[in-house]
């Protein structure tokens, strides 16, 4: 299991850039969009058990047992640039079809979980969203830390 993950709300795969970069080896992916799982496929191969599909239909018995899961859910709801309906919102609902897997997947779910989003997530309901999200994961025996990078850091965008 040592530096094996599921890429949740994988997308085109920029996580799994970055985390193979580091050593890590993609295991398993989730996304809902076609398109998206052919620009993944195309460029990363068949190598990985990808699942096209709604993450809240998802059937737990196909993620593999890794060390662990990322999360990159919808941000729509949750920007500034939104109409800010949050956690509560059709796309960035999501985030709940995502901790539904880890509660189905109990002692076989993974150490670690990494979510990624928007500062916006932070203050969505003055703060109530992300009390939620924080909650449900410490219910699910997870200890949690929030840091907020510049992607300036890294690209010509500060954001
Ligand atoms: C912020 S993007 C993640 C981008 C990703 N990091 C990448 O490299 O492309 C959110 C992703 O969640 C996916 N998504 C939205 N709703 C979903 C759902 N209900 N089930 C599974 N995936 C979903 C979208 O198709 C989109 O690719």
């Amino acid at each position: 299991m040592s530096k094996t993950f599921a890429e949740f709300f994988a997308g085109i795969g920029l996580m799994r850039m970055g985390l193979e970069k580091a050593g890590w080896q993609a295991a398993f992916a989730n996304d809902i969009d076609e398109d998206k799982w052919r620009m993944y496929r195309d460029h990363f191969g068949e190598t990985t058990d990808f699942v096209l599909g709604d993450v809240h239909q998802l059937d737990p018995s196909r993620v593999p047992s890794v060390a662990l899961a990322t999360a990159s859910f919808p941000c729509n709801d949750l920007s500034l640039a939104g109409a800010r309906k949050g956690l509560a919102g059709r796309q960035s609902s999501a985030f709940w079809g995502f901790i539904e897997v880890l509660h189905k997947l109990g002692a076989r779910g993974p150490p670690l979980v990494l979510l990624d989003n928007v500062t916006g997530f932070l203050i969505s309901h003055d703060g109530s969203d992300f009390r939620e999200a924080l909650t449900a994961l410490n219910r699910l025996g997870y200890a949690v830390g929030a840091f907020i990078i510049d992607a300036v850091r890294f690209v010509p965008q500060s954001r």
